[in-house]
């Protein structure tokens, strides 16, 4: 068993944290949910880009992932490639991440277009000094060494991180919960409103907390149902009708 020290830090109100010394000495920065993701420039698939230049106005999925020509690797990609109208439905574009060199990249990326029948038509960038992965927290020492993780990022227009998440090298992620995530926070940004476990586009929302009774019978009519004071839910079909009702009016 892996001797650790420990450093005991204690809050305001006394709580209490034991976090091993190791972790403490590490602290960097790491991307975190609201951060604006930093620009950099990349050698891609598709030619060099400034990422911010290349992403800034359009909703960005970036994900990292361990190599090219690797098993579990070559299914995300061909999944994500097949997804492609769905996801420029919601305005966004893909970019992908590796150690590799970009002319690995480049024949990868046409041996699963041609396994798959779908071509990868968005830009794979080559990391091959790790120096991008480092900095987006994308090596995890303990699961993969300096090998890349498998970490999605998704951005909004401004850059500014809205999600993120880890996998590790053996769990291939799902295309569906990225889609179903991106359409959560689009719905989130539109109409003041949050998601549900499980939500789907259709079902209902609910209420943030920020949000008055008063701003709810103003923007959802009689389509809000309260629960408790605490949990209050969102008929979708109010939604549809109040659109159809402010069109209406302004027309
Ligand atoms: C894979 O994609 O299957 C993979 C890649 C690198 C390490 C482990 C698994």
């Amino acid at each position: 068993m892996e001797q650790l020290q420990f450093f005991s830090g204690r809050g305001r109100n006394g709580e209490f944290v034991r976090l091993p010394r190791a972790y403490r000495q590490k602290v960097k920065w790491v991307p975190h949910i609201g951060d604006i993701f930093p620009d950099f420039d990349a050698t891609t698939t598709q030619g060099p880009i400034r990422f911010h230049g290349w992403a800034e106005g359009n909703w960005t999925i970036l994900f990292s992932q361990p190599g090219a020509f690797t098993p579990v690797c070559t299914t995300e990609l061909a999944s994500l490639a097949r997804a492609r109208r769905e996801f420029a439905d919601r305005n966004a574009n893909l970019i992908g991440l590796t150690n590799d060199e970009v002319q690995a990249l480049k024949a990868w990326a046409d041996e699963v277009a041609v396994l798959f029948g779908t071509p990868v038509d968005f830009p794979l960038i080559e990391d091959s000094s790790g120096l991008l992965a480092r900095t987006f927290g994308m090596h995890h020492q303990k699961e993969s060494g300096n090998v890349t993780i498998r970490k999605t990022f998704i951005l909004d227009p401004s850059m500014r991180i809205r999600m993120i998440f880890e996998y590790p090298l053996g769990v291939g992620r799902s295309t569906g919960e990225l889609l179903r995530t991106l359409d959560a926070l689009q719905h989130q940004d539109a109409l003041d409103v949050a998601t549900p476990a499980d939500w789907q586009p259709g079902l209902e929302y609910v209420l943030p907390m920020h949000v008055t009774a008063e701003q709810a019978d103003h923007r959802f009519g009689r389509g809000w149902t309260e629960i408790n004071d605490y949990l209050r839910v969102v008929d979708p079909a109010a939604l549809v009708e109040r659109h159809r009702r402010i069109t209406r009016q302004s027309a």
